[in-house]
């Protein structure tokens, strides 16, 4: 056969494993408001950047009459391509293929793009549309599963990892994202459980749905399982180019710096915090206030909404922010914002990131629910995550730091680089009215007038703790500063530590708190 008919020939074997499950099943896809594996890779990567490998891989299934069928690509599609010109590796399950199912063949296929994505230093995306295990591959599927957790792992911190959840997705198909950085998912597409319905219907006798189990809004809301909630697949396409924007290659090369930008002019840092420590007011305006064009990237913006996360930029580089919210509960640390404020700060110290922390917290949240919960356990990752880091940590207490809230929260003690204090901040074991309460709790109930001797105890405890001036005076904050001057002193903070190192005592790691 002449070089033309071969290339005739390869066209046309192309072609054919190009039509996936088939018309039908893609118009199934499509009719469910999803586009097809490799649509998805072509939305979100650079135009012309995707190259495609294993695409004539095939199933080595026998059982069930499993050799009489052809399932093109295995189902799974992998390849490389570029990200606003960062390379990235990239695997899509193919629903319309056995429904993405992971018989032994696809399995190889992903984890020879983890392997890669692991030599070449470059991140890994994972788009998820799969029933989990192959059912009629048996132990190969669980066996390919094992593979790709353990690559997941072996990843973490080396590469970012980030999952993409876009169908129902059971068993193993959510295990891997729940073991990867960044989770994202999509109104009414995206389904993510364990057992499925039917199962719990078997086995418990209830009766949910799909999307009352595990659909895009309970993961973003109610279970933290996801980072990143989108309205459509194109919203969830954009939402990865930024965070692949904001994070590096690896955990040796920095993030792309961009042009430097003043913060806009309609944040004003001096006008965002009230003066009663008991008014709210929504501290990411206080972030937007320092940050490069007032562009602040919110993470998990819908779970445990007491605590702020995301990436901003200050002079082009890119710096983690993790802020108490007064919105929300007054700020307080809990189980969940414990959670999520720990393994954010553990990303941005794996991979190079700063870390701003801007403080106003009343303490860890009291109560049966949180004790039974096991608030002890999650609120010590936070004290374990922040001790652990080495990165540049900056702290800026900006009103409350109570209890173990102020420890917690990027303190000194914590070895933090640089703490600043606003003169509004109050930094104390408690609160002023709880403090008197028990301190002064005899002089109160014998005085002749309770109420006014209560009052009295609490002005006291207010003139002597409630201020940052004893703090500063033990040099626990280095300065005082006016909130005007928070932008420039963060950016000189962050430009003195470009070199810093710290020695760690050598081990083989560490036990955190899980
Ligand atoms: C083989 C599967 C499959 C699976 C789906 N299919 N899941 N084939 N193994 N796990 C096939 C279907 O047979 C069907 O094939 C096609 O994919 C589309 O599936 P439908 O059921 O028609 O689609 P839909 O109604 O949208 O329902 C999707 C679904 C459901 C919710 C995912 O298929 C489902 O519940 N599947 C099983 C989920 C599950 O329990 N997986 C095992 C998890 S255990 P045809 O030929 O008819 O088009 C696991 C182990 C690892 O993953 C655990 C690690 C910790």
């Amino acid at each position: 056969m002449g070089l033309k008919r071969k290339i005739l020939e390869l066209h046309k074997k192309r072609e054919e494993v190009l039509k996936g499950g088939g018309d039908k099943a893609i118009e199934k896809q499509a009719a469910m408001g999803k586009l097809t594996a490799r649509e998805r890779i072509i939305s979100l990567l650079d135009p012309d950047s995707f190259h495609e490998y294993d695409l004539f891989v095939e199933h080595e299934a026998r059982d069930f009459d499993m050799e009489k069928k052809v399932l093109h690509g295995d189902g799974v599609i992998i390849g490389t391509g570029t990200i606003y010109g960062a390379p990235v590796c990239i695997f899509a399950q193919d629903f319309t293929v056995a429904g993405g199912s992971l018989g032994m063949m696809h399995a190889r296929k992903i984890t020879k793009i983890m392997d890669h994505s692991l030599k070449l230093k470059v991140p890994l995306i994972g788009i998820n549309d799969s029933g989990g295990a192959r059912i009629q591959e048996g132990v190969n599927s669980l066996a390919g599963y094992g593979e790709i957790f353990f690559r997941n792992t072996l990843s973490s911190g080396v590469i970012p990892q980030i999952s993409v959840v876009l169908g129902p997705c059971a068993g193993g198909a959510v295990y891997s994202p729940a073991l990867t950085d960044f989770v994202f998912v999509v109104d009414k597409i995206s389904k993510m459980f364990i057992t499925g319905p039917e199962v719990i219907k078997t086995v418990i006798g209830e009766e949910i749905s799909m999307e009352g189990l595990g659909g895009a809004k309970v993961q973003s809301e109610i279970s933290g399982n996801a980072h990143f909630y989108a309205k459509s697949e194109a919203e969830c396409f954009e939402q990865i180019k930024k965070l692949v924007s904001f994070i590096p290659w690896n955990n040796i090369k920095k993030a792309k710096a961009y042009e430097p930008k003043e913060p806009k002019s309609e944040y004003k840092v001096s006008e965002i915090v009230p003066g009663d420590p008991r008014q709210p007011y929504d501290v990411r305006d206080v972030i937007r206030g320092v940050v490069d064009d007032s562009d602040f990237f919110e993470i998990q913006e819908l779970w445990a909404a007491n605590i702020v996360i995301g990436f901003g930029r200050m002079n082009g580089e890119t710096i983690g922010f993790v802020a108490n919210q007064p919105l929300v509960l007054a700020g307080v640390l809990d189980v969940d914002s414990s959670d999520k404020a720990a393994r954010f700060i553990r990303f941005c110290d794996s991979f190079n990131i700063p870390i701003i922390t801007f403080v106003d917290v009343p303490g860890y949240l009291p109560g049966v629910d949180q004790e039974h919960m096991g608030v002890i356990r999650h609120g010590a990752k936070v004290l374990y995550a922040y001790s652990e880091a080495t990165v540049a940590k900056i702290t800026v207490i900006l009103r409350k730091a109570y209890g173990g809230g102020y420890i917690a929260m990027s303190s000194r003690h914590l070895r933090a680089d640089f703490v600043f204090a606003w003169p509004t901040a109050e930094i104390a074991v408690m609160g002023p009215e709880g403090a008197a309460n028990i301190i002064f709790r005899k002089e109160i109930v014998q005085a002749e007038d309770p109420e006014k001797m209560r009052k009295q105890k609490v002005k006291e405890y207010k003139e002597k703790f409630a201020n940052p001036y004893v703090a500063a005076a033990r040099g626990y904050v280095d300065s005082v500063i006016e909130p005007e001057e928070t932008r420039r002193l963060i950016l000189h903070a962050i430009d003195v530590s470009g070199s810093k190192s710290v020695f760690l005592p050598q081990k083989k790691h560490g036990i955190p708190p899980f």
